[in-house]
């Protein structure tokens, strides 16, 4: 048998946990003439998109960031449009639950408003049974609020100083008892974090695009995961 044949076939492996910066949705909408509303809807109507794909293809974990601790900088009629589409989307959750993708808030929850609140246990509590993709939507989620709030967490239940290890941090972390993201993907053509998994992230992988995120779509996400294929994770090691 020659060397060729006996070559293995490339075998994609799928990262165990991607994380995306859903950004981008202004400029989309400013290219079309459109306000920024047209965005932040096209803006969501691809994430359902992209969600339903990485539960087609067996990916365990997504965390999206849909809006940060920084976004209510914003001008208070853009807040209440990105609130009112989260409403409409929660409203429609159970969805998520046919196709059995369980869904979970991170992020400071206690500072929305109340109907959004409960609509966001329902959907938790009716997806809590799904065993295809844990989705994970950082509202409201800041990297450096939720290490602020484990440190409270974590003063509050009186662990001695001594005790407290990096596993303990991470256990009072939104995401706790989820491993970290291997891999975040920020399109819209930005080279930053802004303020996002920003503890998680200490290992992940990186790729960026210029594509403007309600463009991002499932091609855009292979062409992504190719890519991670290529890397050589080392965490310190040789
Ligand atoms: C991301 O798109 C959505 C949120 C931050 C809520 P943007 O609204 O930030 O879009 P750009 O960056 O202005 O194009
Ligand atoms: C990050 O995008 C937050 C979300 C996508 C929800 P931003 O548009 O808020 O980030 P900056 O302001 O460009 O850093
Ligand atoms: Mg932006």
């Amino acid at each position: 048998m020659s060397f060729f044949k006996k070559k293995k076939k490339f075998e994609r492996v799928l990262p165990r946990h991607i994380a995306i910066i859903m950004d981008g949705n202004g400029r989309w909408a400013k290219k079309r003439s459109l306000p920024r509303s047209a965005g932040h809807s096209a803006g969501s109507k691809n994430f359902k998109t992209i969600a339903r794909y990485c539960n087609k293809i067996g990916l365990e974990y997504l965390t999206v960031y849909a809006f940060s601790t920084e976004n209510w900088k914003r001008p208070k009629e853009e807040v209440d449009n990105i609130m009112n589409i989260l409403r409409d989307y929660l409203k429609d959750a159970k969805n998520f639950k046919d196709e059995n993708i369980r869904v979970k808030f991170i992020g400071n929850i206690s500072q929305l408003d109340e109907d959004i609140r409960e609509l966001i246990d329902d959907a938790e509590r009716e997806s809590a049974d799904a065993t295809g993709l844990r989705l994970n939507i950082a509202l409201n989620y800041g990297g450096r609020d939720e290490i602020t709030n484990a440190v409270r967490e974590i003063v509050k239940e009186k662990i001695p100083y001594d005790e407290i290890t990096e596993e303990t941090v991470s256990e009072h972390l939104y995401t706790a008892g989820q491993p970290d993201p291997d891999f975040i993907i920020r399109p819209s053509g930005e080279y930053r974090l802004s303020n996002y998994l920003i503890w998680q992230a200490a290992y992940a992988e990186y790729w960026f695009s210029d594509v403007l995120w309600p463009d991002f779509g499932p091609k855009d996400l292979e062409r992504a995961i190719d890519d991670y294929n290529h890397r050589s994770r080392r965490f310190g090691g040789i």
